[in-house]
């Protein structure tokens, strides 16, 4: 399976700057990362500039967030459809910034993966454990819980991938060592495997701090099948060296 290597660009930059960004890229990839997926995910109001920049080119794009509901009166929120009009092939849900913040539950989450799915969207589902949780030695738990409540049974490995982010890991610097990655990865594929019939090619990104640097070792790692990149994705440089780590 082609890995897929993922930038979150979170909120961050300006219209310039996301421009510059992806002409940056689109400019690296065209150099030479032919053996794996690219996507990057810039902010709602920088998509449509973004998506005219990369339109008919090898890296995709998608966005951050989508709405639990189809268009209406939701102020302020953004549609699925709506996405996939202006060229979004893929969208992140269940961030724990956006469970933390937004207070997003599962079923919410689900609700928004169904909501993409509807619109030929690639949802990226995130799960992940908190560090006290995993001081408490329940991050298993979590995770299970989060795989159970996040995912639709209609799932499939050609409309969702999941992205293990350990919360402790994000922008902290911090990552999980590749034993971690190994036996948390593995069980995710057990637990996908237990409820989806195409389980064994549902890509598993693992995301937190992950470098050029690191970025080797932690895609070298059984069931990592890439890998989902906020800070270094801002600097196509490093992206695209973790993304040629990945091939
Ligand atoms: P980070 O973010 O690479 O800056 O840790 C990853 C993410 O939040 O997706």
């Amino acid at each position: 399976m082609k890995k897929l290597i993922a930038g979150n660009w979170k909120m961050n930059g300006t219209l310039d700057g996301a421009q510059e960004l992806a002409l940056a890229v689109l400019d690296a990839a065209g150099a030479g990362v032919k053996g794996c997926d690219l996507l990057v995910c810039p902010p709602f109001v920088h998509l449509e500039t973004v998506g005219g920049i990369l339109s008919g080119a090898s890296v995709t794009m998608g966005a951050q967030d989508c709405a639990a509901t189809e268009n209406g009166a939701y102020t302020g929120d953004v549609s699925a459809v709506m996405l996939a009009d202006i060229g979004c092939r893929a969208v992140i849900l269940g961030h724990s910034e956006r469970r933390q913040y937004h207070n997003e539950s599962d079923e919410m989450i689900r609700a928004k993966v169904l909501k993409a799915h509807g619109a030929g969207l690639t949802a990226i589902v995130c799960v992940g454990e908190t560090e006290a949780e995993r001081k408490a030695g329940c991050e298993r738990d979590v995770v299970a819980s989060q795989l159970q409540g996040s995912l639709p049974d209609s799932a499939r490995a050609g409309d969702t991938a999941i992205a293990y982010e350990p919360v402790w890991a994000i922008g902290t610097g911090k990552t999980a060592t590749v034993e971690d990655v190994r036996v948390m990865h593995g069980f995710i594929r057990q637990m996908l495997q237990e409820r989806f019939e195409d389980a064994k090619t549902m890509r598993i990104l693992y995301g937190g701090s992950v470098k050029p640097d690191n970025a080797g070792a932690l895609l070298a790692v059984e069931n990592v099948d890439g890998a989902l990149v906020g800070g270094a994705s801002l600097k196509a440089g490093d992206f695209l060296a973790i993304a040629k780590a990945a091939c």
